[in-house]
């Protein structure tokens, strides 16, 4: 067996994965989000040792498997956040999630300071949820914890540290800080300069495939694995997501909707020029890379709707009927800026709307027309690919808009191409099992271990009524954000 663990921010979900890419068991523990002020975003990076350490502890007895055959573990990571450690890698404060926006100012600054270079060279533009800006703000409005720092990694790295003992960032993650030199493979020089940052401060990087060690004592003593058990770097979620669902060729597209959500295709080199308007990242495969476009609020949208108006239910319950009512809602439309947009619109105080609500409205279209909002949005990143000459024709769909065939149908007509479903879709976590096996030599490739592990499930095409609906909705919902801005 491998085990993947992916680091989400509402939850820590592990797998335990066998030689043929079955699932032979998952347990997951969630953990709180903090959010003191409008905007901000953080968690404590204890309360994910802890769930992690526990969730482990679940899988390994309640499979029954034994720790011995347990060769490899890798880990899938919340992308971006910020964990600032002193010089006992003791976390300084607690850690600034990629969903927080209280960084506007130090993005102007460095807009400012980096100019054209900024793109150039960390081939991003400066977003509230990357690490740089989190980085500065934080020398400036808390310089007591910036003085303690000596290094910082991201979520999913310390985790591993506490499970391995080593210090160390992967690439697909690295790329999301703006520090790194994303086509050359290294910290920016230039960028650390520019903002008189010790090249200290950055963790040795690796590749999100390469062995870090083996788990510590007293972490095998904790979750009950052997101390023989290897452990791979690992990669960002949506790195993860996308090995996982084996986009890991050029042609294929990803949209993964979890908290966040994310329309992604594969870059085989550095050399597509988007000009900053969707991300452009290291893929956790060597040498290759992805762009993509990001919906803030995704599944997030959805999980504040039901907490908002249907606490306690499930979603199941909450969705009940949402096929009964024809595409648009009855003329209820939302747009899902609740903690700001990044893709096309990276604007951080932008907010959520419903419009057109009428007296004869039921939740239930309501529900519907967060379904269709999330996916709107999603839309608008498959609508920047196409313009910039992608052929997107096939998605592969994964994550909490996967798990319901009214929503990928959705996707289908919305995104006017054929949707596939996994089977027994598992997300990011997937992924991160997989770098485990083909670096504990079950595979000679990522590619090769896909062509086991990947199991497509279903395909939806679009329906060319309700394509021709959606476009014309669609134009209307892209005047929103103008009008609500
Ligand atoms: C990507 C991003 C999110 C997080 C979610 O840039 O910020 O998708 O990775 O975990």
């Amino acid at each position: 067996y491998v085990i993947g663990v992916d680091l989400g921010t509402s939850a820590v979900k592990t797998l335990l994965v066998a030689r043929d890419g079955t699932v032979a068991a998952e347990a997951s523990r969630e953990y709180p989000l903090y959010h003191d002020k409008s905007g901000w975003s953080e968690q404590d990076p204890e309360d994910w040792v802890k769930g992690t350490i526990d969730a482990l502890q679940a899988l390994v007895r309640e499979s029954g498997a034994d720790p011995a055959d347990i060769e490899g573990l890798s880990f899938s990571g919340q992308m971006h956040g910020l964990v600032l450690l002193d010089a006992d890698n003791r976390p300084v404060r607690r850690a600034i999630l990629w969903n927080d926006t209280r960084t506007t100012e130090q993005c102007r600054e460095i807009e400012r300071t980096l100019g054209d270079r900024l793109l150039k060279v960390t081939r991003n533009p400066a977003l509230e949820g990357f690490t740089l800006p989190k980085l500065l703000w934080v020398r400036q409005q808390e310089p007591e914890s910036y003085a303690k720092a000596r290094c910082f990694v991201l979520p999913k790295d310390y985790l591993r540290f506490r499970l391995n003992g080593q210090i160390r960032m992967d690439l697909s993650d690295a790329a999301g800080t703006l520090l790194l030199d994303v086509a050359g493979k290294r910290w920016s020089d230039e960028v650390l300069r520019a903002f008189e940052l010790p090249a200290d401060l950055c963790p040795p990087l690796v590749e999100a495939g390469a062995q870090t060690g083996t788990l510590t004592a007293e972490a095998a003593e904790a979750t009950g694995l052997s101390a023989d058990t290897r452990v791979f770097a690992g990669g960002a979620d949506n790195a993860c997501g996308a090995i996982g669902a084996g986009i890991l060729k050029p042609g294929l597209t990803l949209c993964s909707i979890g908290t966040s959500g994310v329309v992604l295709t594969h870059e085989p080199d550095a050399s597509a020029d988007y000009a900053g308007k969707v991300h452009f990242f290291n893929h956790g495969k060597e040498d290759a890379f992805y762009a993509m476009g990001v919906t803030l609020a995704a599944g997030y949208s959805m999980s504040w709707f039901r907490n908002a108006f249907a606490k306690g239910e499930s979603y199941d319950t909450l969705l009940a009927g949402v096929d009964e009512i024809a595409p648009g809602s009855g003329g209820l439309l939302f747009t899902p800026y609740l903690v700001g947009e990044r893709t096309p619109h990276a604007n951080a105080a932008i907010r959520a709307s419903f419009i057109g609500v009428d007296g004869s409205h039921t939740r239930t279209h309501f529900a519907r027309a967060v379904m269709e909002g999330i996916t709107f949005s999603l839309n608008e990143s498959v609508d920047l690919f196409r313009k910039a000459g992608k052929t997107v024709s096939t998605i592969v769909s994964i994550g909490g808009g996967a798990k319901n065939p009214t929503w990928l149908q959705m996707q289908a007509d919305i995104f006017q191409a054929d949707v596939v479903s996994m089977e027994n879709e598992q997300g990011p976590g997937l992924g991160a099992a997989m770098l485990a096996a083909t670096g504990c030599g079950w595979f000679p490739s990522l590619d090769a271990c896909a062509e086991a592990f990947v199991k497509r499930a279903k395909t939806y095409r679009p329906d060319a009524g309700r394509a021709e609906r959606y476009e014309a909705l669609f134009r209307i919902y892209q005047q929103v954000y103008a009008q609500t801005r």
